[in-house]
């Protein structure tokens, strides 16, 4: 299978607990590389234009606040099956449904503050990455 990117985000909550490299040892682990990082504190209109998606949804302004509390790291990922692979590791979205040994059953307090996300395809993946990063700074095998 051809390798494959996607985009993880550690969330404030995660930053805060000071498990960065626990999380980065779970992508390692399971055969994903880090192609691409960094540590950045959110703006409000970063959050809200990446979660637009969600704008009309009654978490959207809590979600925004969450995301803007505190530094974030964004990283891309890469390795076979990458999408499906990260969010296998991350666990459901809600902590309480997340498999015993996910990151969010591990290290999330609460579906609004989940510690992790994972884009859900990788078309999404695609756009999620070039949010973040320019091509130069993805030091990706593929290139
Ligand atoms: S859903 O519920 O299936 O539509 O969730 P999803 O489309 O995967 O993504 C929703 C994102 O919003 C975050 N979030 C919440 N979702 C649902 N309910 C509440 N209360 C909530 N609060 C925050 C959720 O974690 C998803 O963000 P990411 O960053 O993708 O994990």
């Amino acid at each position: 299978m051809a390798l494959e990117r996607t985009f993880s985000i550690i969330k404030p909550d995660a930053v805060a607990k000071n498990v960065i490299g626990a999380i980065y040892n779970r992508f390692e682990s399971a055969g994903l590389r880090i192609v691409a990082a960094k540590m950045i504190h959110l703006s409000q209109q970063q959050a809200e234009g990446f979660y637009a998606e969600h704008k009309e949804r009654p978490f959207f302004g809590a979600l925004v606040e969450f995301m803007t509390s505190g530094p974030v790291m964004v990283q891309v990922l890469e390795g076979e099956n990458a999408v499906a692979k990260n969010r296998e590791i991350m666990g459901a979205t809600n902590p309480a449904d997340a498999l015993a040994g996910t990151l969010r059953s591990d290290y999330a307090a609460s579906i609004d503050e989940n510690a992790v996300h994972g884009s859900d395809a990788p078309e999404s993946a695609a756009r999620e990455i070039a949010y973040f990063f320019s091509d130069e700074e993805v030091c990706s095998r593929t290139r």
